[in-house]
């Protein structure tokens, strides 16, 4: 088996890390604060290739495998989480249906300035009340002569007031369960469509999530995504993708969140010598160092499955679920290490804990990854 990264990967991680320390390390404690989206550093990002890393060079994308863009997620979240999943959700929940779904005429027109970072996608999937339930949606579109006509709403939108373009799952039947929902390729200036005001969040504040409303909302027929009915399995399928994605975003947080605890615990004294020589403090480390690697050969894993066109669901949900959970535990102990400084706001410690909860519910809570892990577990073992 071998670990070891390619040329190519060394290179697009070492530019996200490059890219990271110098342009989001000295302000991501102030997009935090002011929960200010930073539109200057996405177009950079751009620039860079990273708005859709996997995405083939025709379509606009930096044509580089799903691990290149694991290590690039990891260390643009290790400085920023919030821009992490500004650029998560361009990369795997949107541009990535589109390269799968989309017709040639959907690419040229919709993916291209998406993956090159000209415009910036959102996914419109979720509900007030259709959460980890997707077929309780309400949201539905009818086909009028060449048009449909969208009317709902969705909430807790990622990019919700930042995007130009979102892809938007509705009821064409609703007969018909989950069999009856479609994917729609939706511009955001859309007469009909409005964002909501950015939510007020925990954490990853740089990132804004809204409502997004649709009255009477007309598109052109061909801008359905895929066959009709096919929506809830594209959801699946973008989310299998996605989870890998947030795993990785997981790895940085959980990676900014032991590197300050270690730096902390050396410098701190206390009884004569630094915590980090004391075994209470050393044991804690251990096993914060032990969870996050196991979490990133999960996330290496899973990344690599879907590069090498094998299944990935149960390896991504693995992924996911571990990964979010040991952000969590390894951001609460480095709060713990930090003591007092810990709950101030002039340590990274404090965003960091509030950063890593996320990644246990967006794409999927911890209970729906193990109810995806357990009915593979369950078919195929
Ligand atoms: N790929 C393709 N098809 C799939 C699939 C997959 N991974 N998983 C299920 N399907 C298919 C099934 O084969 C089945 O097909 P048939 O119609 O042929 O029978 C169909 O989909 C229905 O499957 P289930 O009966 O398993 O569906 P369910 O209603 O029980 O739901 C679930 C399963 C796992 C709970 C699913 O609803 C789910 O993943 N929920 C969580 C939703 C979620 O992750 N939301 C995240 C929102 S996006 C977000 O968070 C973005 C952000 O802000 C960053």
């Amino acid at each position: 088996m071998k670990f070891d990264l390619t040329e190519e990967q060394i290179m697009v991680r070492d530019t996200a890390r490059d890219f990271a320390v110098r342009e989001l390390d000295p302000i991501a404690a102030k997009l935090d604060e002011e929960a200010e989206f930073p539109k200057e550093k996405v177009q950079m990002l751009a620039e860079l290739g990273l708005m859709g890393v996997a995405i083939p060079e025709e379509y606009g994308g930096g044509d580089m495998d799903y691990v290149s863009y694991v290590l690039a997620m990891e260390e643009i979240s290790r400085a920023c989480a919030g821009t992490g999943v500004i650029m998560s959700v361009n990369n795997s929940l949107v541009c990535d249906p589109l390269v799968k779904f989309g017709t040639e005429e959907q690419k040229r027109v919709f993916l291209k300035p998406l993956a090159s970072g000209e415009k910036l996608g959102c996914f419109g999937l979720t509900e007030p009340a259709a959460g980890s339930d997707v077929s309780a949606m309400k949201t539905n579109a009818v086909l009028d002569k060449d048009e449909w006509v969208l009317n709902g709403e969705k909430n807790f939108i990622t990019n919700g007031p930042n995007a130009q373009t979102a892809i938007i799952f509705a009821y064409t039947d609703k007969e018909k369960r989950h069999r009856g929902i479609s994917a729609f390729i939706v511009p955001m200036d859309t007469p009909g469509i409005s964002a909501g005001p950015k939510e007020k969040k925990l954490g990853i504040r740089a990132s804004h999530s809204s409502s997004i409303f649709m009255e009477d909302a007309r598109i052109p027929k061909t801008n359905i995504l895929g066959e009709q009915g096919q929506g809830f399995k594209i959801a699946m399928a973008t989310l299998d993708a996605g989870r890998i994605g947030i795993a990785a975003q997981a790895l940085g947080i959980g990676r900014a969140a032991l590197e300050e605890a270690v730096a902390f615990a050396k410098e701190r004294q206390a009884f004569g010598k630094s915590v980090a020589s004391l075994q209470a403090i050393q044991f804690k480390l251990a096993d914060m160092a032990t969870r996050l690697e196991a979490a990133r050969l999960l996330t290496f894993e899973a990344a690599y499955l879907k590069d090498t066109g094998q299944k990935f669901g149960r390896a991504s949900a693995m992924a996911k679920v571990f990964a979010s959970e040991a952000a969590s535990f390894v951001a609460t102990n480095a709060l713990q290490i930090h003591g007092g400084y810990g709950y101030i706001t002039e340590y990274g410690a404090e965003r960091h804990f509030r950063d890593a909860r996320i990644t246990e519910i967006y794409e999927g809570t911890s209970e729906i990854q193990r109810v995806v892990i357990a009915a593979d577990v369950l078919k195929n073992s």
